[in-house]
């Protein structure tokens, strides 16, 4: 489990709004409303996440989930030392107590059972029972749940379940447009504007081989990871190469027509 609590900036972490969703979430914080944000990787969930806990003075935790995330990793557990057995509260009941917003990334991934722990936080009762102490754990104002999800990933039979998926209101988040997009790769990695440009069309171009079996798009991160490359010296077409094609697929059928794309690019 990847925990992270952050301090308070002095500076916002730069965030393009794409839509409503910066005044939709400081609705659902007013009124203690769980949020879940769905999109594709890359498109900007944890920064949205981080602005805003920046934006209402909250702390933030995250907690990335994954398939052995046990309750008791959430929650807590009891310790053995050597002067005896004590209490250790989890990132989930820190947060909490500490009236934090709390991220867990891809929620999808964590167990049923475990999920079920976030069930009284999100209702009207805003409470975290710890069955082994006894004690329950009463949210106080601020505190947060926030919760997101790829929904293009192949899960299998892997989703949530409709008694969880009730409890959040929804943000749709996708790759902003062009010009947007632009204005973030330029932001995030120094490049030039028509350095940016060029990647984002070049994006645009390769998210449209979704349709051709390219099962994971490139997200606005590998856009500026692209751009880092060119920033710092290396050409643009190598760059795209490391950067933006060769992450994205082993298939050499798709690795080449993207290729392709690049080359077509800088002919
Ligand atoms: N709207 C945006 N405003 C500012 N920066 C953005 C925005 N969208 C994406 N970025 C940039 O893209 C990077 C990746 O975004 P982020 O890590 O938030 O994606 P994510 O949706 O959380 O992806 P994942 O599902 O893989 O965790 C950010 O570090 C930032 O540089
Ligand atoms: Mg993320």
């Amino acid at each position: 489990m990847q925990l992270l609590s952050s301090g308070f900036r002095k500076e916002p972490p730069y965030y393009v709004p794409l839509g409503h969703e910066v005044e939709i979430f400081e609705h659902c914080h007013a009124h203690g409303n769980a949020v879940m944000l769905k999109g594709p990787t890359g498109c900007g969930k944890t920064r949205f996440v981080e602005h805003m806990a920046w934006r209402l003075g909250c702390p933030l935790v995250t907690i990335s989930c994954h398939d052995d995330l046990s309750a008791s990793d959430l929650v807590g557990r009891f310790l053995v030392r050597h002067d005896g057995t004590f209490w250790q509260d989890g990132p989930l009941t820190r947060a909490v107590r500490e009236g934090a917003i709390c991220y867990l990334d891809e929620l999808v991934e964590a167990r049923s059972d475990t999920v079920v722990v976030l069930h009284p936080l999100t209702d009207h009762r805003r409470i975290l029972p710890i069955d082994k102490t006894g004690e329950t754990v009463i949210a106080p104002t601020g505190f947060q749940l926030v919760v997101s999800y790829n929904p293009g990933y192949q899960r299998m039979l892997k989703d949530l379940k409709p008694s969880t998926r009730q409890r959040f209101v929804a943000i749709d988040l996708d790759f902003p447009d062009t010009e947007r997009e632009v204005a973030i790769v330029a932001h995030e990695s120094g490049a030039d504007q028509a350095t940016a440009f060029t990647l984002v069309t070049l994006g645009r171009r390769l998210r449209e081989l979704r349709d051709r079996g390219l099962a994971e798009v490139p997200g606005t991160r590998l856009l500026v990871a692209t751009a880092q490359l060119a920033v710092s010296g290396v050409e643009l077409r190598q760059a795209c190469y490391a950067g933006l094609v060769a992450p994205l697929s082993d298939d050499p059928c798709l690795v080449e027509a993207m290729r392709d794309l690049v080359d077509a690019t800088f002919a």
